[in-house]
């Protein structure tokens, strides 16, 4: 039977990578992508008219006001997007019984243990974009029967601005970067979180699963593989305090996933983010050649 795969925030970083894997990988079934533009999950009746029109089999909800800072300087935007929005996405997919993907995050977690957080662990959100992606979760699991909770972090992709691409941008115009090492976590490719949505969509998982690059590392260490791999270690990085980048929203300082459960149940385990990150730069151009001629 074709199904009917609908991904709401089709046009967002990971969205984008989803819908060209999905179209391939998931090729017997019909591939929707709606963001903004067709459909704003703030509004709860055009929600539930469109999808109960277009009536998915799979929902894959990845819409989202994912600015962090922003969030915690309007909770009240935060709030009806992430967690009132995916309330409705919730709603209107129960109502035709469409089964629900809901990426989440991990800054649900507060980040003051020193071992990588499990599923089953109690959040404990440190900042108001944490809090709105947590209540989200809470809508997904009880409002829909077999809904599957992803909770990814620290990606970045081909599409959209994110660490990778602004890193390079700044290195282009900077001879020094200042980049915080009191944050740990797992830098992982939108790529590869879509491809294990997909093995999770074809096994029917549901629950919560992690899913992120293997391995951890701080974001100055990030910053510095990025640089090197790009040719571009020439400029100098000095690591800062959370505290001396003053953002307004706090970030826990260590929220790395453990992602032992999508090995046991799917066989699946995410290549280490270095890895992942020389491909991303390989398949962009963004090669130790090309840049090296503009690296300092
Ligand atoms: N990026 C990360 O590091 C990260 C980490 C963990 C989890 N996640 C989760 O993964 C998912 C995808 O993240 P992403 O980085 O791909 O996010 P993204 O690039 O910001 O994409 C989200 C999409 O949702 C759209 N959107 C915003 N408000 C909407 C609304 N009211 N109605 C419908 N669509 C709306 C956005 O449109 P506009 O761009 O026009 O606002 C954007 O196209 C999100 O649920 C996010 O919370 C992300």
């Amino acid at each position: 039977m074709k199904r009917i795969i609908l991904v709401m925030g089709a046009k967002g970083m990971l969205g984008r990578d989803l819908m060209n894997l999905l179209q391939t990988s998931l090729s017997n079934d019909e591939i929707i992508g709606w963001d903004i533009e067709e459909i704003d999950i703030q509004k709860e009746g055009d929600v539930a008219t469109k999808v109960g029109k277009l009536r998915p089999h799979i929902v894959v909800h990845l819409a989202a006001y994912t600015n962090v800072d922003g969030c915690e300087l309007d909770e009240e935007k935060a709030f009806a997007i992430n967690a009132e929005g995916t309330k409705h996405v919730a709603l209107a997919s129960a109502s035709c019984r469409a089964k629900v993907v809901y990426l989440s995050t991990d800054y649900v977690f507060d980040g003051n243990k020193r071992e990588p957080y499990l599923e089953n662990e109690s959040p404990q959100p440190l900042n108001v974009y944490g809090r709105s992606k947590l209540k989200g979760e809470q809508y997904v699991q009880d409002l829909v029967k077999d809904g599957l909770i992803i909770r990814t972090q620290w990606l970045y992709g081909r599409h959209g601005n994110n660490f990778v691409t602004s890193i390079l941008q700044q290195a282009r115009e900077k001879r020094v970067l200042s980049i915080v090492n009191d944050q740990i976590g797992s830098p992982t490719y939108a790529m590869d979180v879509a491809e294990a949505i997909s093995v999770l969509i074809q096994f029917g998982a549901q629950g919560i699963f992690h899913v992120a690059n293997s391995d951890l590392c701080t974001w100055y260490t990030f910053g510095q593989a990025i640089l090197k791999l790009s040719g571009m270690d020439k400029v100098r990085v000095i690591p800062i305090s959370s505290k001396d980048l003053g953002r307004p929203a706090v970030r826990p300082p260590y929220s790395v996933l453990n992602c032992q459960k999508l090995k046991k149940e799917m066989g699946l385990t995410l290549r280490p983010w270095t890895e992942a990150l020389k491909d991303f730069l390989n398949a962009h151009r963004l090669t130790i050649g090309r840049l090296g001629s503009q690296g300092r």
